[in-house]
């Protein structure tokens, strides 16, 4: 995938892995439309990056049609679209499996999910018609791992990667790349807060390096994008036995509880 003059849509972008796609997609030559909830910031990233940025509330359907309409007016069809906005882990303390509340459910259910099924609905059947196109769905290792402390986001972000899926397996045959984004920690607001005790296990990444993996995937159309080779290898252990791997992580578990102090 050559990247010049392309126009790409980011939601999430204020920052973070968001922020960063946009400087490297358009270190590449492309037009780069950001918004966020925090409208100043996702401007800014707009602005530096040949397009323009917006406030969007990226749970709402209307404000997603709104975003997606502002592009395609202002910079012409959307030839990539990164449905990156997200919400978790950060969010809150580390929660017991069942123990968040319902509103830390239903609104990372909006934001980790239902953000993508109203852009999918509005972005890939134009790109099916035009025959070209790539819908990237930011999801998580969480999605096809686990995130102890934080099952609703494991939950929503599985469903992510589930709904990936279904467009990779709905589109892919009309000439739309469509990718899934399934970062291990990488350096962002999101995981500033959290303990060197849980990120310190498989490393933590530059929001540059997670981008730059992710270009490089749409380049080569692949799929499944793992910033951290050992995501790929924890999945297949997952894979084949699964009652081993639950007990290696109810160990992991017992183990954070005891360096963190505190139970969950
Ligand atoms: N940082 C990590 O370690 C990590 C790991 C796996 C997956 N992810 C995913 O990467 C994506 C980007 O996160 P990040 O790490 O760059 O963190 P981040 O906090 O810098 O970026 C997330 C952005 O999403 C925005 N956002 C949240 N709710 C929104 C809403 N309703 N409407 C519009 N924007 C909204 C936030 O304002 C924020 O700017 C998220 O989907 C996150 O779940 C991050």
């Amino acid at each position: 995938m050559d990247f010049k003059g392309k126009v790409a849509a980011i939601t999430g972008g204020a920052g973070g892995i968001g922020a960063a796609l946009a400087r490297a997609l358009h270190a590449r030559g492309a037009k780069v439309a950001a918004c966020d909830l925090d409208g100043a910031a996702a401007e800014k990233t707009g602005a530096a990056c040949g397009g323009f940025g917006m406030a969007a509330d990226v749970s709402n359907e209307a404000d997603v049609a709104r975003f997606i309409n502002a592009v395609e007016r202002r910079l012409g069809p959307i030839d990539l679209y990164f449905s990156n906005a997200g919400v978790g882990f950060s969010d809150g303390p580390l929660w017991g499996a069942a123990d968040a509340p319902n509103r830390v459910w239903e609104t990372q259910w909006a934001v980790n999910v239902m953000a993508s099924v109203y852009a999918a609905r509005l972005v890939a059947p134009k790109m099916a018609a035009r025959g070209a196109g790539a819908f990237v769905i930011t999801a998580s290792a969480a999605g096809v791992l686990h995130q102890i402390g934080d099952t609703a986001y494991s939950a929503t972000k599985s469903a992510a990667v589930a709904l990936a899926e279904g467009l990779a397996i709905a589109y892919g045959d009309a000439g739309v790349q469509v990718h899934c984004l399934c970062p291990q920690y990488v350096r962002t607001g999101m995981t500033k807060d959290l303990a060197a005790e849980m990120t310190g296990v498989d490393g933590m990444i530059s929001a540059e390096e997670a981008a730059e993996t992710t270009l490089k995937a749409l380049e080569d159309n692949r799929f499944l994008i793992l910033t951290h080779a050992v995501t790929g290898e924890h999945f297949m252990r997952k894979a084949g036995d699964r009652d081993r791997w639950l007990k290696g992580m109810r160990g992991l578990r017992a183990m954070l509880v005891e360096k963190l102090g505190r139970p969950f």
